[in-house]
């Protein structure tokens, strides 16, 4: 069959096929706002609790509306997150991990509130096709900074401190004798906090241009008992402030910025000689067929709500997209005066890249 013959006629079979993934994937759609509500009501968090508990049961220990709480379980139990048997629901210890425990490497909330930033973003991004301009990281629905952050996070507890810090060369050591950090594009600091607490020797400066993230960033400082050696500045990447860092950060952020390779020149010049940049971005091969796969495609799709025309809102406008893969972010790290660049790790959702001088 040709290109053109496919176009013109249709296959019955294929057809079903289509349609009987798209009401799978359409339930996971629909159940979306649902988990979100779960999570920010405390329904997830009471059934992780113990017991298998009826509906009344859970509105009684969350204090909400039985009605409304019985028709959501049914949701739930329907989508496979949670249990169900003679009237009573529970999370197992898996979905426990995933939707009730936010300290769990598997916590997996922040990509269901990412999912209703993105559709709450709508109108925004079909003016900016139109129109070509962008729309700013803070223009977004407040939803997708804790999202965001809480999304990554789990990826950051189970690989930062125990995988990509001693992939990167020397940095453990220097950490653990008390070395200066900048974290550039930091959000919430997610990850700023996580080094703090394992190395206290060190010193951290979380910086980003978003301002109420690093509000944010600063009470989770103050939450995690680590403001003693945690500073968060609003800065953009291009001009932060500081000299001679030890190691630079930054996490799935260069790609959403303007001016990537600016960036990458002020990172050259804020750091020490023997110092390091550690680039954590979204997994990605070098072309598109690399990519084809769940998770570029979720990697895509929010790259053309948010990363994309993140970019273009900022000065220069590069926009790499989250799926710019490691030979086309060399091609905007390497000019800036790094002899080195390299993979240094790789994880389901994350590269880990060190640049040297
Ligand atoms: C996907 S979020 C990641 C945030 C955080 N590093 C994390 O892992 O949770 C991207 C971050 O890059 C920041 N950002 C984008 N462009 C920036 C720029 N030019 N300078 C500083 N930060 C920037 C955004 O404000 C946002 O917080």
């Amino acid at each position: 069959m040709t290109m053109t013959d496919e176009l013109q006629t249709f296959d019955g079979a294929r057809l079903e096929a289509l349609l009987g993934r798209l009401v799978g994937e359409v339930g996971a759609i629909y159940t979306a706002p649902l988990v979100v509500i779960g999570d920010g009501l405390g329904l997830f968090r009471a059934l992780a609790r113990g017991e298998p508990m009826t509906s009344t049961q859970l509105a009684d220990a969350t204090g909400t509306f039985e009605r409304y709480v019985r028709e959501w379980l049914a949701a739930l139990a329907a989508a496979g997150y949670v249990n169900h048997e003679g009237g009573r629901f529970w999370l197992s210890p898996e979905q426990a991990m995933v939707f009730a425990n936010a300290d769990s490497p598997a916590f997996f909330l922040g990509a269901f509130e990412t999912a209703c930033a993105l559709f709450a973003g709508r109108e925004k991004m079909e003016a900016a096709f139109r129109s070509g301009r962008g729309v700013g990281w803070n223009e977004h629905d407040g939803m997708l900074y804790c999202g965001c952050a809480r999304f990554f996070r789990a990826g950051y507890l189970q690989h930062l401190v125990g995988d990509w810090l001693p992939a990167i060369d020397g940095a453990v050591q220097a950490l653990e004798r008390g070395a200066r950090v900048a974290d550039v594009g930091c959000g919430y600091g997610a990850s700023t906090v996580l080094m703090a607490q394992a190395f206290p020797n060190s010193r951290f400066h979380g910086f980003d241009y978003h301002e109420a993230s690093i509000l944010e960033a600063r009470r989770a400082a103050e939450r995690a008992g680590v403001a003693d050696r945690v500073t968060f500045e609003v800065a953009a990447a291009t001009d932060f402030p500081g000299r001679d860092y030890d190691l630079v950060t930054t996490f799935d952020a260069l790609h959403d910025m303007g001016d990537p390779e600016g960036a990458a020149r002020r990172v050259r010049s804020a750091l020490a000689p023997k110092g390091a940049w550690m680039i954590v971005e979204p997994i990605a091969g070098d072309c598109l067929e690399d990519n084809l796969n769940p998770v570029g495609r979720i990697y895509y799709a929010a790259s053309t709500m948010l990363c994309t025309p993140g970019s273009v809102a900022q000065d220069v406008g590069l926009a790499l997209g989250a799926q710019a893969g490691e030979l086309r972010l060399g091609q905007v790290v390497q000019p800036a005066g790094f002899r080195s660049f390299r993979r240094a790790a790789a994880t389901p959702f994350n590269i880990v890249l060190e640049a040297r001088p």
